[in-house]
């Protein structure tokens, strides 16, 4: 089983995976594929809708005796048609619907092996939502079972393992783990159909975290019977790879549509609000009027293809760096979704979400509502800010929002000022406190909020500058006439530059990094065109470059040298085996499966020191990936390298 990361934002990603019939990009929706009543033929979803993988039962199939029969000779392939992937269940869900159905556990395994399905599922226990703690944990304690007999019958069919445990969300972290260890390929999230039946998105959220929590990142994950658009972004946003729908015949034979927002019953609509090309041709009141069967059809198309419109939409978030946006603008339109994304705000969630988010993005942050200001990323700017910027004097000066970057914009008061008194510079922005050394960071610079904020930012951002001003004097700047007493007591001079890329280095490096990097003669080069700082010497030698797009720092060999010998191991170090090191020595870049060990501190997109199983640095890099990431893909990089250590 090939799976790799090509892109990533929040804990969702873009991904390559592969198997016997070809590679499909991920996060996907396979259609379900009733062999009984085939609506629409895979082949012509394929050319329709773009569809590159499909999902049937193999409990349907081997219950119908003609079936049966033809596709142990033919295949799955063929028998419906199709040359792309193709995964199979089992009947767990037959069996939730329908009670107790006859099928061996293990039969049913060697039976999709057999007719050559690429992914097969375990025939596991589904975990319904008001089943108690007990018959939870017998449940996930039969379904591991299975799962490890069913591995050692796969031969060269990847195995899906389903994560159970109904809403209790330590049996989940359990089983997840649990499944974890046996030999398999892919993970669905069962149990979870009633949950968004009912629109309980929260138990969803809390299902899919403490499932994930506890799954091999490496891993694809899918969520089982999620077939509404509605629930993708927020699903990929916490690390679902895979959807399949069913969703898009059953309501089309309900004369239901599918939106990004929500459903409607096509009798309730006088206009369409779609641009499809099903919602192009027909008005609402022709529609209305097909013939039943085509009617279903009609809709069945538009309802794949808003799904597969937001699946793209989706991708594209990711590549774009805003899926977070996405996430917020679909929640803002669906109440109980909203609610969902409340469950992201407790401290758990927020930490875990932390380690997979980006340290920075190609476009800026955009407000989109009062959950904007729980992003992970924002949660992570305002630890540092706590943890690791050093605030030097007694006394804060405090200005209002104002153009960006603030500290040109408040100049001509900040020379005063400082002709006065040495005092902390800082804006009361809607993210929080901004030190004026920091104005020019991600996402400080890179953000836009609204003039006239909501309230829980307010409170938000009012809260964590209470903490950060805990202890020292306060002036609020209203004007130039705002008052401050000349203090001759101070004679530090501060040189501003220096002042920048000591807590720019600090924040993105740790405490300490300052020191560490700006130990002898500094040289500071700037960009001619726009006066921003873009190279730093340290003795001659080549230590940073600031990066234009998000004002963080680029590390040159000069400066990884200077952190290597300041900071203990493991802190920024990726590990590399002894056999990777002749092709870091030649530049190339690290793949994951050469990484032995690494700084559970670095996330994606961080600067990072390659070393070697002795800590004797060999290059510096960019992290693709984060710890646990590094330490369990089999495929694809770990870390860019950018500049390689000579002579060491
Ligand atoms: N289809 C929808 N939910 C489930 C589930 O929990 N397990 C399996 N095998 N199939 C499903
Ligand atoms: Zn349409």
């Amino acid at each position: 089983m090939k799976f790799e990361i090509k892109g990533r934002d929040a804990a969702g990603r873009i991904c390559k995976f592969t198997t016997k019939h070809g590679t499909v990009t991920t996060p996907n929706l396979m259609p379900v594929i009733n062999p009984n009543k085939i609506l629409i033929s895979p082949k012509e979803m394929k050319k329709i809708f773009g569809t590159e993988m499909v999902i049937t039962n193999s409990y349907i199939i081997n219950k119908h005796k003609e079936y049966k029969e033809k596709v142990l000779k033919i295949g799955v392939h063929r028998l419906i048609d199709f040359d792309g992937p193709i995964m199979t269940d089992s009947g767990t869900f037959q069996s939730y619907v329908y009670g107790d159905i006859d099928i061996d556990p293990i039969e049913i395994v060697k039976f999709q092996r057999d007719i050559g399905s690429d992914v097969g599922t375990v025939l596991d226990v589904f975990g319904k939502p008001d089943q108690t703690k007990k018959e939870a944990e017998h449940g996930i304690k039969e379904t591991i079972k299975r799962s490890k007999k069913s591995a050692s019958e796969k031969d060269d069919m990847l195995l899906a393992c389903t994560v159970q445990g109904s809403i209790y969300l330590d049996l989940r972290v359990k089983c997840a783990k649990e499944l974890s260890k046996i030999d398999a390929d892919f993970y669905p999230i069962g149990g979870v159909v009633p949950l968004m039946e009912n629109q309980r998105y929260s138990d969803l959220v809390g299902c899919i975290i403490s499932s994930k929590r506890g799954l091999d990142p490496s891993k694809p994950v899918h969520l089982f019977g999620a077939g509404h658009p509605l629930i993708f972004p927020l699903a990929v946003a916490l690390g679902c790879d895979f959807f399949d729908s069913s969703a898009y015949a059953k309501y089309a034979n309900d004369r239901r549509m599918i939106f990004p927002w929500g459903t409607e019953r096509l009798d309730d609509l006088n206009e369409l609000p779609c641009c499809c090309p099903v919602c192009t041709k027909f008005t609402a009141s022709e529609l209305k009027k097909l013939e039943k069967s085509d009617l279903i059809l009609q809709l069945a198309k538009h309802n794949l293809y808003i799904s597969f419109a937001e699946i793209k939409k989706i991708r594209s978030a990711i590549s774009e760096g805003n899926l977070w946006e996405l996430v917020e603008r679909r929640a803002n339109s669906n109440p109980f979704l909203l609610d969902a994304l409340k469950e992201l705000r407790n401290t758990e969630n927020k930490i875990w979400l932390e380690k997979f988010e980006p340290i920075s993005k190609n476009k800026a942050l955009f407000y989109t509502g009062d959950h904007t200001i729980h992003r992970p990323i924002i949660y992570r700017t305002h630890k540092r800010l706590l943890n690791r910027y050093e605030q030097l004097f007694d006394t804060t000066v405090i200005f209002p929002e104002g153009n960006k970057p603030y500290s040109t914009y408040y100049s001509p008061y900040v020379k005063e000022i400082l002709k006065k008194k040495n005092v902390n510079l800082l804006v009361h922005s809607h993210l929080g406190p901004v030190p004026f050394e920091l104005d020019e960071m991600y996402p400080f610079a890179q953000s836009v909020f609204p003039k006239n904020i909501d309230k829980e930012t307010d409170e938000e951002s009012r809260k964590i500058i209470d903490e950060f001003l805990l202890g020292r004097k306060i002036i609020l700047w209203k004007d130039s006439r705002t008052s401050l007493e000349t203090d001759v007591s101070e004679e530090r001079k501060i040189d501003m530059d220096l002042r920048r890329i000591s807590a720019v280095t600090d924040m993105q490096f740790g405490n300490g990094a300052s020191k560490a990097l700006f130990n002898g003669k500094i040289k500071i080069v700037k960009s001619k065109k726009t006066g921003k700082i873009r190279n730093i010497y340290c003795d001659r030698n080549h230590i940073l470059s600031m990066r234009a797009s998000d004002g963080m720092f680029t590390l040159k060999i000069g400066g990884a040298c200077f952190l290597h010998d300041f900071f203990k191991y493991p802190k920024l170090r990726v590990v590399i085996r002894e056999v990777a090191v002749p092709f870091i020595k030649e530049g190339k870049s690290v793949f994951a499966k050469f990484v032995e060990d690494c700084d559970s501190a670095l996330i994606p997109l961080d600067e990072c020191l390659i070393v070697n199983e002795k800590d004797n640095l060999l290059a510096v890099g960019r992290c693709l990936l984060n710890k646990s990431e590094m330490l369990s893909f089999n495929y694809g990089l770990a870390v860019k390298t950018r500049e390689i250590k000579k002579r060491s």
